[in-house]
């Protein structure tokens, strides 16, 4: 098997297996809320989910770098970086809302880009997941972005980032532009489930100011491998380590970017 379906079917296992595990204390009392910032909440599934996958992939991928959310690096300069996020939803897990999962993107040095990609929702089971030049897919189905061509009947999704209280930053200017131009926009509260219903054509667009590798990674190749368009707010090449993502079904994309843009 190629090495990035390889990395791919090794990255659906664990993230399933994290995401069951994430459901054990899902609206239970063993689960412990703690607070990076005011606004930044932090649960020790997080914590125990993270050990998980980084001592998985150390153990099977043992020369490949990691970085994870809650602080567990590897970062030794090799071909492969996974960018794992243990727990994308962390506020909605906290208050028992059923849109969470664990999100994994692998990306290759040498080309510049995420190779593999596996997204675990375990409220709903699905599994979406995508190797370069192999196509997306959920639960093992193939995934198409959506036809929509109109802003006018577009539904759109964004997030808003923990350091809202800074009015340059805080995404209520873009939010406010689009609002009265489109059928309606989403906060999910998951980066990589929003891309991934972008992916599955479940919505047309998205758009979000300050996010890391970890959020954004897995869901951006989910989302072209589905035939969409993911880059930064101008239209320039996505890169994982750049906070600001646009991602569309294609259609719409050149329209979102003037939006984003025109200030
Ligand atoms: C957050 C979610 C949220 C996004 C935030 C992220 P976390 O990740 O993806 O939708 O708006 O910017 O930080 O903290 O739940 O892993
Ligand atoms: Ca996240
Ligand atoms: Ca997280």
């Amino acid at each position: 098997m190629p090495i990035n379906d390889q990395i791919c079917r090794f990255s659906m296992d664990i993230c399933r297996e994290a995401g069951k595990f994430l459901l054990t204390s899902f609206r239970s009392k063993d689960m412990e809320i703690s607070y990076k910032s005011r606004t930044d909440m932090v649960t020790n599934m997080d914590y125990m989910s993270e050990k998980f996958l980084f001592n998985s992939i150390r153990e099977q991928y043992p020369g490949h770098d990691i970085i994870a959310e809650e602080g567990s690096k590897k970062d030794t300069g090799s071909e492969y970086i996974w960018y794992v996020d243990p727990l994308d939803g962390t506020n909605n897990y906290a208050h028992g809302i059923p849109f969470f999962c664990v999100s994994i993107g692998v990306y290759s040095r040498s080309i510049k880009s995420v190779v593999a990609a596996a997204v675990y929702d375990p409220c709903h089971d699905e599994m979406f997941s995508a190797v370069k030049n192999c196509g997306a897919f959920c639960n093992d189905e193939p995934v198409k972005t959506s036809d929509t061509q109109e802003m006018g009947v577009a539904l759109l999704a964004t997030g808003f980032p923990y350091n809202k209280d800074d009015m340059t930053r805080n995404n209520l200017n873009e939010f406010n532009r689009f609002l009265p131009r489109v059928q309606c926009i989403r906060r999910i509260g998951s980066a990589a489930l929003d891309l991934c219903c972008i992916a599955s054509g479940r919505m047309d667009g998205y758009w979000e100011p300050m996010l890391k590798p970890w959020d954004s990674a897995a869901g951006s190749l989910i989302v072209s491998e589905a035939g969409g368009k993911v880059t930064k707010y101008n239209g320039e090449t996505y890169d994982p380590e750049y906070p600001e993502i646009l991602a569309t079904n294609g259609f719409l994309h050149s329209n979102m970017v003037s939006i984003l843009t025109d200030f």
